[in-house]
């Protein structure tokens, strides 16, 4: 049995994710870690919010609500939707909590420690009525370039010119309106990446199995221009983890926060010591995840993320960890995907475009989505949602192909042979075929999981299902209970039988399915058929089953043309 440590890129706190966002992280990470649990390993899949930042702070102060009490709320909204769509995570955390301010202040005094924090000073725009710092693109004006009133302190929207704030017309802030600014000189904390550039290429260098789409990534952000650069880690905001040097405070520093980026992939520990902390689990539980030198050095450990996450993986957090000269576990594997785009154009949080997690929810349950998304993960390339696409792998793949299956096989025996497993008959040429061609697509299976090739698994296990079905026509117990039941008997036993082991490998799938399959079957036990002809008979003679209610509805082309209509706008 091996130890697995999976995370997915923590979300945002403000708003709702897309679909896009889901398929990039969260989901193929559930996949992985229900794949990995079914094969018998030990399993910590872990996720949270990422509650600090500036766009936390805005979005509740246009909720009108405090930003704790806003994030809070958000956490439990976030959460409640991931137990929609069966995100199996052993814990849900928030980069906010006790666990990640002291970890992250930790982090940041080793690495001071070790020389590799300069503190370095810089004018910046403060806001007199904000009482605050503005951040470049919090600062609008005229462009001094084409005129534009409504240039952004780092770039104008109109003309594309870069831009500076000091260089806009009328600057105000983008918070208030206010434009009582002025220029005001702040010390902040830069994480010298450079220094550990030469270890961090080494390192790269080593993971030779990694996705192409990660280390190209990485390297682009090694080499590219002057390099890789040293990297701000603290802001002048009031939302954040407080900037403190271990637990003690740090001199000039005072009022400042850690930069978001930087806190973030530290909830990774941290949410697995709030795991322990939830389960009222000593410290070690946790540290033997986290500390090669308590029992982590034998933790395999993947990352799951969408392209744009990849340089704060690959660089970033990897640098922290290194820095701080202590024995924390560094990432094993990173799984990165492109985007997936919605109907033509992009998936939008800002612009409310395309179809957000709570919203497919109401439309459709989980499994619905799962399957599409994972059956289409932008993976080699950015992947594109269409309404008639998802009703066509729907109705084909789910429909026509399981959900039929599991219909024809469960009613014809119900109907015709009674409602436990028949005894008669025995295996003969079409089921000998069938059982070895199964075993090797379940051993191809097996290798596209353990290697996160998504989209292929998904195409092996629908070739599954549909081998099944053509076994069926073939064997035609429909026509072998006229002139001989006992062959009817044994035909419907393998096909009984073959939804248990089709529940047990869809499961990673699509897990409610998968569910009323185990359920239908009376089968409490998901063993993985590692030995095929073996699990084709885990239901002998005289076990009892029932009909399942139909898996899967399709979807109607009324139904397709409401939803586009309905999601073609932009969600406010
Ligand atoms: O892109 C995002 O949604 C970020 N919140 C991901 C952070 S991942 C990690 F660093 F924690
Ligand atoms: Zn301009």
């Amino acid at each position: 049995m091996a130890r697995i440590l999976i995370t997915s890129a923590i979300p945002y706190i403000n708003g709702i994710k897309h679909l896009g966002n889901l398929v990039g992280s969260q989901l193929p990470a559930d996949l992985y870690a229900r794949y990995q649990r079914s094969r018998g390993h030990e399993v910590l899949f872990l996720c949270a919010t990422d509650e600090h930042g500036t766009p936390a702070e805005l979005a509740a102060a246009k909720a009108g609500q405090p930003v704790d009490e806003f994030c809070a709320q958000m956490h439990a909204v976030q959460k409640e939707i991931a137990e929609g769509f069966r995100l199996s995570f052993d814990h849900f955390g928030r980069s906010s909590s006790a666990r990640n301010r002291a970890l992250t202040q930790h982090f940041a005094g080793r690495l001071a420690d070790n020389g590799l924090i300069e503190e370095v000073s810089e004018r910046q725009v403060f806001s007199i009525d904000d009482n605050r710092f503005l951040p470049d693109r919090y600062i609008t004006g005229t462009c001094p370039n084409c005129g534009y009133t409504q240039a952004r302190g780092d770039q104008c929207e109109n003309c594309t010119k870069q831009l500076d704030p000091t260089d806009l017309i009328d600057p105000r802030s983008a918070i208030s309106g206010s434009t009582r600014l002025e220029v005001r000189e702040t010390k902040h904390l830069f994480l010298r990446q450079r220094a550990l550039r030469d270890r961090l290429e080494a390192w790269i260098d080593s993971k030779t199995d990694w996705p192409v789409l990660t280390t190209s990534i990485a390297k682009k952000w090694l080499y590219d221009g002057d390099g890789l650069q040293d990297r701000g880690i603290t802001r002048d905001l009031h939302w954040g983890v407080p900037v403190m040097r271990g637990d003690r405070p740090w001199p000039g520093m005072e009022g400042k926060v850690f930069y978001v980026w930087f806190d973030a992939p530290i909830e990774y520990i941290a949410c697995a010591a709030e795991w322990a902390d939830a389960h009222g689990y000593a410290d070690s539980a946790w540290e033997r995840w986290w500390r090669t030198d308590k029992g982590a050095e034998d933790v395999r450990y993947v990352q799951f993320m969408g392209k744009d996450n990849v340089p704060f993986h690959t660089l970033s957090f990897p640098a922290t960890i290194m820095g701080s000269g202590e024995p924390w576990k560094l990432v094993d594997y990173i799984k990165s995907f492109n985007y997936l785009n919605y109907d033509g154009g992009q998936f939008s949080t800002s612009q409310g475009r395309g179809v957000f997690m709570d919203q497919a929810l109401q439309v459709l349950p989980a499994d619905y989505w799962r399957w599409w998304l994972l059956s289409h993960a932008p993976e080699n390339s950015d992947a594109e949602f269409t309404w008639e696409n998802f009703q066509a792998s729907v109705n084909k793949d789910l429909a026509d192909v399981l959900g039929n299956f599991v219909s024809r096989v469960t009613k014809f025996a119900a109907t015709k042979l009674g409602d436990t497993v028949p005894g008669g008959g025995a295996p003969g040429p079409l089921e000998t075929a069938l059982i070895a061609d199964l075993g090797a697509r379940v051993r191809e299976y097996e290798a596209l999981m353990e290697a996160m090739e998504v989209r292929k698994a998904a195409a092996e296990l629908r070739g599954i299902w549909v081998i099944g079905n053509e076994y069926l026509q073939a064997a035609a117990p429909w026509s072998a209970i006229k002139t001989d039941p006992a062959r009817a008997e044994a035909i419907v036993r393998l096909a009984l039988n073959l939804i248990r082991v089709y529940a047990i490998l869809s499961q990673p799938f699509i897990p409610d399915a998968a569910q009323a399959m185990l359920a239908a079957m009376g089968s409490p036990d998901a063993q993985w058929p590692d030995h095929i002809g073996s699990a084709l008979t885990a239901l002998p003679p005289g076990h009892a089953f029932t009909v399942p209610e139909n898996l899967f509805r399709k979807i109607t082309d009324e139904e397709r043309a409401d939803w586009q209509t309905r999601f073609a706008g932009v969600r406010t």
